[in-house]
């Protein structure tokens, strides 16, 4: 039977030299690879007190916004500078090759409000620390984040770890 793992794509040198980019796509290309990507995703949440569902650009929009609806909560999206039209606050990040900034609506989430973070992939951190930031600068609490992978050499886990949020991946 296929892991998660044996769905995903290695393309080396890509965007940058250097860089072993796991392509996600094909695991969201296959009926079965989704599905149980999904379930694991939200298993270690399910029956937790969950408000909402933040997806980061772009991947996570993809898997976080079933999981939103597998749990039955809406859906928030953390997009890149430039993108959302209402009210919103920024914050600015550091990538493994780059440097961005994400934002949030500011009526996203009522304070107090339990928010699960979800996206695609776990590497520096950077992306999801500033989600979780936005989050909490919005009074949020933040149930936990959920990956399908963690590249642990880059030390993301470890970083949010010390914010104090709870860390699910699904592979590394
Ligand atoms: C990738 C990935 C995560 C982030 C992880 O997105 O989907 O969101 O990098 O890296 P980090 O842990 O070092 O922050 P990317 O920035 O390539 O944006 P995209 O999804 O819009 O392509
Ligand atoms: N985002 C940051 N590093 C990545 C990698 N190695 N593969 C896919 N997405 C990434």
């Amino acid at each position: 039977m296929k892991t998660i793992a044996d769905y995903i794509r290695t393309i080396p040198n890509f965007p940058h030299e250097g860089i072993m980019f796991r392509d996600v796509t094909t695991l969201f290309n296959d009926a079965r690879g989704f599905r149980m990507a999904v379930d694991t995703l939200l298993h270690p949440f399910a029956g937790r007190p969950i408000d909402r569902v933040a997806g980061l650009e772009a991947r996570g929009f993809i898997l976080g916004g079933a999981v939103a609806h597998q749990l039955g909560v809406g859906f928030i999206p953390v997009r890149k500078a430039g993108k959302l039209p209402h009210d919103r606050i920024s914050q600015d990040y550091t990538l493994e090759y780059g440097t961005a900034t994400v934002e949030l609506h500011t009526d996203s989430f009522e304070p107090g409000e339990s928010v699960l973070i979800v996206d695609d992939l776990l590497a520096t951190g950077g992306t999801a620390e500033a989600g979780i930031k936005l989050i909490e600068r919005l009074g949020g609490k933040v149930a936990g984040c959920a990956f399908v992978v963690d590249l642990p050499d880059l030390g993301g886990r470890a970083r949010l770890e010390a914010m104090g949020v709870e860390v699910h991946a699904l592979c590394s």
